[in-house]
């Protein structure tokens, strides 16, 4: 079951990363682009073509792309049997660092101090990223490579059903987010209305099982993946319901490099012009079963998901 080994992967990476802090780039560096054996395929026939940027960004000029990820966000990116970061960012940035002909290292970190980390700690972020107005006086984003939409995940059986039932409620989001932003907004206009940010989705996940909290507002994928982790336990309500709006997720670099914003740009179309780019959404998103990490192991890695590993057992 795909949900369940990525839920398994998420949750050794839950502790990897809190354990860790913010990564080590060298224990992160450029294994394979996936488990799966298509992407690989893929990414390697997509390599055989070598980008001459117009320009040269000093950010790679040592031939490496630093990348930030937080990897707490299945099936764009999670941390895999190996305690490597993988998923579908994972992959696609690996992929446009072969168009790129450089050598793609991922750390992991809080989601929170990526756009901080830009041109400094790390080259580029991809996480998920929205691009948002507020990142935009700090950091410059690719072009967009695909639309999500905040969802709500809820108990079972819960009254929450549109946006006007928020009012009055406790939201776990993830800290950072476009998620915690929208709940911000919604405490600053209803007094009523509590924003708990947490640092991983699944963490706010594990508060809505134990009651604590009222729902969890995340992208749709991850509360995808996420809720059906506790199927019969937990949904995820569509966004639209709530009045979100759509958004698109970019990948973050320091302000003002165009030459590195021109050659991710074109690696980018030219991942979608062959193919690989679909090929991606396929494997990670659309899903075969393709996400690493299998359950027992994750669950023997991380002692504090010990309780929701037994869940997950327990719904086999
Ligand atoms: N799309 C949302 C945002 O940009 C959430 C991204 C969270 N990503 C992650 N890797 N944890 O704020």
């Amino acid at each position: 079951m795909k949900m369940k080994k990525i839920m398994a992967a998420v949750l050794a990476g839950a502790m990897a990363v809190s354990m860790c802090g913010c990564g080590d780039s060298k224990a992160a560096a450029t294994t394979s682009a996936a488990a799966g054996s298509s992407t690989a395929a893929a990414a390697s026939t997509a390599a055989a073509s070598t980008a001459a940027g117009e320009g040269t960004s000093k950010a790679i000029a040592d031939g490496v792309l630093t990348v930030g990820t937080n990897a707490e966000f299945p099936p764009f990116e999670y941390v895999d049997d190996n305690g490597d970061p993988d998923g579908f960012d994972i992959a696609l940035i690996k992929a446009i660092g072969e168009k790129m002909g450089v050598k793609v290292e991922v750390q992991n970190m809080e989601f929170d101090s990526l756009v901080s980390s830009i041109g400094n700690k790390i080259d580029v972020a991809i996480a998920g990223m929205t691009i948002t107005d507020e990142r935009k006086e700090t950091v410059d984003f690719s072009d967009p490579y695909y639309e999500a939409l905040q969802y709500v995940i809820v108990p079972s059986g819960s009254a929450i059903k549109s946006a006007a039932d928020l009012s009055g409620k406790n939201i776990g989001t993830q800290l950072g987010t476009t998620g915690d932003l929208i709940v911000q907004d919604l405490a600053s206009k209803d007094s009523t209305v509590t924003d708990s940010p947490y640092d991983t989705a699944a963490l706010a996940v594990q508060d809505l099982l134990n009651g604590k909290i009222d729902c969890v507002i995340i992208d749709k994928n991850p509360a995808e993946v996420l809720s059906a982790q506790y199927t019969g336990k937990l949904s995820a309500l569509d966004g639209k319901a709530f009045d979100f709006g759509a958004e698109d997720y970019a990948i973050a670099m320091p302000k003002g490099d165009t030459a590195l914003q021109t050659q991710i740009n074109k690696a980018l179309a030219d991942l979608k012009a062959d193919g690989t780019f679909d090929a991606l959404v396929k494997q990670y998103i659309e899903g075969s079963d393709s996400a690493a990490a299998s359950d027992s192991t994750a669950a023997s890695t991380s002692a504090a998901a010990s309780t929701a590993a037994e869940t997950t057992t327990a719904a086999k």
